[in-house]
């Protein structure tokens, strides 16, 4: 892919890097590559969606061009999600694109954020492609607990890619979103099998993320409690580990592993955020909890240089808000916001 138009922004040119008016440093871009996934979790789409068409989707080189301005202007790490990113058509292109500001050093980390349903198919193309380390979303080793909470995944089929992904010697995380009463019983077992396989498990609070059909106080399980819980039985120890994403780790002496807690309800972590998102059709969203975005796609294709595209997010950067305002209980029916987690990733 072509890469002349990038010249004029790039930090060891003396670009400016992107911080926020509260002087976080953006350094973290996540790209929903599709909004389309093969699951329908039940906390993140409702059964009936409605996708985007094809026609309105970025292709992979303009993908390729908004990331590499980001890259210009000081993001370090930059993680593909979706929808499920894997199911986006040559996918594989956009990574083996994306790899080359590895080799230069302008990136540290290219990732990607999966259902796993289709690692066994890429996980050593991705490993070729310099991707050390993934998220897999699971939230249960129960076949059938799975089938209900993904409406259409396949446990084994997800067990298969990650067993395709450590044989690639890709570093695995799993990721798990704690449920009120589907998964939260289960916690203990999915910890002790991911830390017996090497891998860390970071737990997510459900967030009011869209219309998903079902209330969101049912689904919600507070990550204080299972953390109070699990200390029943294990020794949790805080630890200072980043990853440079929200979770905050504690090591777990009996299994040896690390647990990660993401708690956007229990525990505000927005003080210290240095990431945005970019959609598939290059909306740039300055926070994962607010309605507040900017068109990039317009910049981005009137011109063939970059100035337009870096005036849109130097713009954008300049009002990302403080943070989210999740509320989840019995008065607030509305969402946070009304688009599903599936258009951002996350
Ligand atoms: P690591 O690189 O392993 O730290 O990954 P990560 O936590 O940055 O990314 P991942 O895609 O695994 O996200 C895990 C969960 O954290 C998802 O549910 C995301 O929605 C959530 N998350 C990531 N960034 C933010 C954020 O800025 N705000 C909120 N509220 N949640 C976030
Ligand atoms: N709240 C919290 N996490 C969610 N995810 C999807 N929807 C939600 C939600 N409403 C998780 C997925 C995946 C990550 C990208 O986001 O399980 O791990
Ligand atoms: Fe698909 Fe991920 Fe949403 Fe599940 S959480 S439906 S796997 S995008």
């Amino acid at each position: 892919m072509d890469t002349d138009n990038r010249r004029s922004f790039d930090l060891s040119s003396g670009a400016k890097p992107l911080v926020d008016p509260f002087g976080r440093a953006i350094t973290y871009l996540r790209v929903s590559v599709t909004d389309r996934c093969d699951f329908r979790c039940v906390y993140c789409m409702s059964e009936q969606m409605s996708f985007l068409p094809k026609q309105d989707l970025l292709t992979l080189e303009e993908l390729d061009r908004l990331c590499s301005a980001f890259i210009a202007r000081g993001t370090r790490k930059l993680r593909l999600t979706g929808g499920e990113p894997l199911v986006r058509r040559d996918i594989m292109t956009l990574f083996r694109s994306l790899s080359h500001h590895l080799d230069t050093g302008a990136l540290d980390e290219l990732t990607l954020t999966t259902n796993g349903s289709q690692l066994a198919k890429y996980a050593k193309e991705l490993a070729g492609f310099g991707v050390k380390r993934i998220n897999v979303s699971l939230d249960t080793l129960d076949p059938v607990k799975f089938k209900a909470l993904t409406r259409w995944g396949d446990l084994a089929k997800v067990l298969e890619g990650i067993d395709a992904a450590q044989d690639a010697g890709l570093h695995v995380k799993i990721n798990a979103v704690a449920l009120k009463g589907d998964n939260e019983d289960e916690i203990p077992t999915l910890m002790e099998w991911a830390h017996g396989r090497g891998m860390d498990l970071s737990l997510i609070e459900v967030m009011p993320l869209g219309d998903v059909g079902s209330e969101r106080v049912d689904q919600y399980l507070p990550l204080s409690l299972v953390r109070a819980r699990l200390a029943e039985k294990f020794t949790l120890e805080d630890i200072p580990f980043r990853t440079g994403g929200p979770a905050r780790y504690v090591s777990v002496k009996e299994t040896g592993g690390r647990l990660g807690f993401i708690t956007p309800l229990t525990h505000n972590f927005c003080e210290g955020c240095n990431r945005v998102r970019i959609t598939c059709t290059g909306t740039l969203y300055m926070c994962l909890g607010q309605e507040d975005a900017a068109d990039l796609r317009t910049p981005l294709r009137a011109s063939e240089s970059d100035d337009l595209l870096q005036t849109a997010i130097e713009h954008a950067i300049a009002r990302k808000p403080k943070g989210h305002d999740f509320v989840i209980d019995r008065r607030t029916q509305q969402p946070a916001v009304s688009r599903h987690m599936s258009m951002t990733g996350g």
